[in-house]
This record gives C-alpha cells, structure tokens and sequence, in this order.
C-alpha cells in the first residue's frame, strides 16, 4: 500500500467520478469543487461528525472561495427517514439553494444516503459529492449512487439511483470512529472478500487483528480493495439488473433483523455480519460449499468483533419481514448465496424447510 493518496474512477461513462483514497483528502474539497466552477455548496451533517471534522472542511471549501452553508440533521439510523428527508428539503428552500448548489455530504451511510437522495429529488436533481467518515461508508454506501430513507414497513424502501460527482475518502476520519463502528465497517470488507475475493478473504484471515487495531495500512489497503471491486460491479450494473444484487450477501436476512429490532439497536454492520453466516450456513445446507467454508465467513467475523448468531425472530416472522426485501421478485424471495468463496449467486430455489432450520 503507497501512503499517497490514490485515485480509482467508476466508470459510467459522462457521470464517470473519481474516489479519492487517503491521509488528509478532505482538505482536497475545496480545490476539487473550485476545480467543477462550483460557487456555492451546503454541507449535510451531523453533530457528532461536526465536532472533529467539519472545521477542516469548511477551511477548505472557503478556501477555494466557495459560498458554505450547513444544515445538521439528527444523528443515527431512526432518522434515517421521511421527516428528515424533508427537513433537509425545507431548509435548501429557505436558502434558496438553487439546482447548480452542490451538496456535500459530510458524515457516515446515514448522512450520505439521506443527502445523496435530497440531491436526487431537490429541484429534480443537483450534484453531490460524499465525504464519507465511517469505515461502512468508505468502503461501501459513499460508492455506487445507491441513496434513500428507511419505511416503518422496510429498510431503504424510498429512494434513488443518483450517482455523486466525487468521493473523497480520509482516512484520518477512522481516528475518531468508536471500535463499534469500526467494526460494522469490517462486515461489508469481509462481504466483498467472501462474494468476490477469495484471495483478499485470505488477506483478511491474516491481517483483521491489525484492522481491528485499526492500523493505517491495514486499513487503506481493505478500503482500496473494497472501493475497486465496487466500482466493477458498479460500473457493470449499475441498476442492480445483474451482479450488483450480489454486494447484498447477507443483507436479506440483516435487513429483517434491522426492521424486527427496531433501526438503530443493531448497526447496519452488525446485522449484515449475522446475514451473512445464515447465508453461509444456508448455502453449506444447500451443499453449495463445504461447511469449513461457513465456519471460516463465521470466525472471520467473531474476529472483527461482529455478532455471529441472529436473534430469534420466530420463523414466520422472519419470513415477513423477508418479503418486503427488493430482491423479491414475483412473490418470490431472492437469496444471495456463495457458491464457493470469493463466488456467490442469486438463488430463489430455497426450500422453506431448509430455512426452517436455520432461522429461529
Ligand atoms: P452512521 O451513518 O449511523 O454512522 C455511525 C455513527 O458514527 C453515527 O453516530 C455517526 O454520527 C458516527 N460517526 C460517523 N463518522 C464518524 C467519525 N469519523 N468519528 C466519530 N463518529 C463518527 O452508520 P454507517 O454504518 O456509516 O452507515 C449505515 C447506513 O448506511 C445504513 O443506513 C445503511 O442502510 C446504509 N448503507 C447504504 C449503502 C448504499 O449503497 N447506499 C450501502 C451500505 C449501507
Ligand atoms: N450496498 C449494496 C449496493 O451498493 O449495491
């Protein structure tokens, strides 16, 4: 790993942008917006976020010349809906914030998914760049243009494709994160390994006690990784007509643990790390790995500090909750599953007498 700053592109063509990865990027802002002959932004955050790293961002976008404002939204995924949604709309209005103003989102996937869908829809679209804070942002939310609120009735079920002019990655931000959430972040490193690496998978058997430590080049080097396979899919599907349904391995059944605990009680993170060993565990039933294939997706995890065990939902609860996810088509539930490691595949074909088994 360099300890320069590196840049990978997602390619989608005119709406192709760049991620920025490394030590001190958010000091870049400013330059980069200047660079986009942009005059005025507005800062989404959240207090918590503000505290360590606001003042340097709006250094730098001053600096550049640009007109800042900022509008604080409350902190955590319970506000990771309609009311905020709109407060966030009303304030742009009272600044009369106009369809070239460019948002800037400035936080973990809560801030970044709610400002990117403000951006989609405000006037009918304006751009966004992500500066994304916590490891999950980094390394998944902040790339891809997926953006949107949660529904009492379903996670992210509000929302839209609308992609960020760029990403701007510091690493530095990790400094502050609680261990918690460093963790959750770890989830979505090791679901890139497990759908699409196996040789990273590997690399983070030997080295998540450094992640865990939060190492600079430990880091850096899963945050590259990360970013570059997202961009593929991304770049490849961008709609999720294909592969990108895969970078959802263990979100079907976290998803439904997210809705039943009530959102907020267990980090995204968390309850992709426990959807991801019963889809592990579902795909050993299913004879599609080998259960020393399970076992090592669920070790890895308790290493990073995840749960490893859902919760026990009760069967037919799980099930509800299961239908309402985006994958399900005609009535029926779409499973990511892995084929070997570093392979996974949508499966509809599960019987409910082998979830049955798995799910409590
Ligand atoms: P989060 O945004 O709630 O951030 C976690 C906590 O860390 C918050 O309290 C936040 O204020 C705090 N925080 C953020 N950066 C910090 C820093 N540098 N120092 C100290 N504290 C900091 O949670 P998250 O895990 O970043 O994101 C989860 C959300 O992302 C979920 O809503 C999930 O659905 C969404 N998500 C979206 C996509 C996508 O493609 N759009 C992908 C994965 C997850
Ligand atoms: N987090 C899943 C995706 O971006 O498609």
């Amino acid at each position: 790993m360099d300890a320069d700053p590196q840049t990978l592109e997602v390619a989608l063509a005119e709406r192709s942008y760049p991620i920025r990865i490394g030590s001190g990027v958010i000091h870049e802002a400013g330059t980069l917006l200047a660079a986009q002959r942009v005059r005025d932004a507005v800062v989404i955050t959240n207090a918590t976020v503000a505290a360590h790293w606001l003042a340097p961002l709006q250094r730098s976008l001053a600096g550049a010349g640009l007109r800042v404002e900022t509008t604080m939204i409350p902190d955590g995924e319970a506000h990771k809906n309609w009311d905020t949604l709109y407060m966030v709309l009303t304030r742009l209005l009272e600044l009369r914030a106009e369809r070239s103003t460019m948002l800037v989102a400035l936080g973990g996937g809560v801030v970044g998914d709610i400002a990117g869908f403000v951006a989609a829809i405000y006037q009918r679209g304006m751009p966004f760049i992500q500066i994304p804070t916590t490891l999950l942002a980094q390394v998944d939310s902040s790339v891809g243009g997926k953006t949107g609120v949660n529904h009492p009735l379903g996670k992210n079920m509000i929302g839209a494709f609308h992609q960020p002019r760029a990403v701007l990655i510091d690493t530095d931000c990790l400094r502050t994160l609680p261990s918690r959430e460093l963790a959750a972040g770890l989830a979505e490193v090791v679901k890139v390994g497990a759908i699409r690496d196996a040789v990273f998978f590997a690399w983070l058997e030997k080295h998540v006690d450094a992640l865990v430590a939060c190492d600079p080049a430990a880091l850096a080097h899963a945050i590259q990784t990360s970013c570059r396979i997202k961009a593929e899919i991304v770049a490849a599907d961008e709609r999720e007509h294909g592969e990108r349904a895969l970078l959802n391995f263990g979100h079907t059944f976290g998803h439904a643990i997210e809705n039943a605990m009530g959102y907020g009680q267990w980090l995204h993170g968390e309850a992709v790390a426990a959807g991801m060993v019963v889809a592990a565990e579902v795909s050993a039933r299913s004879g599609r790995i080998d259960s020393g294939v399970a076992d090592r997706v669920r070790v890895l995890l308790g290493r990073a500090g995840l749960p490893t065990q859902a919760p026990a939902l009760g069967f037919e609860r799980w099930m509800s909750l299961m239908a309402r996810d985006k994958k399900v088509q005609a009535g029926a539930i779409r499973f990511v599953l892995l084929d070997g490691l570093g392979q996974a595949v949508v499966a509809t074909e599960v019987p409910d007498s082998l979830l049955r088994e798995v799910l409590r």
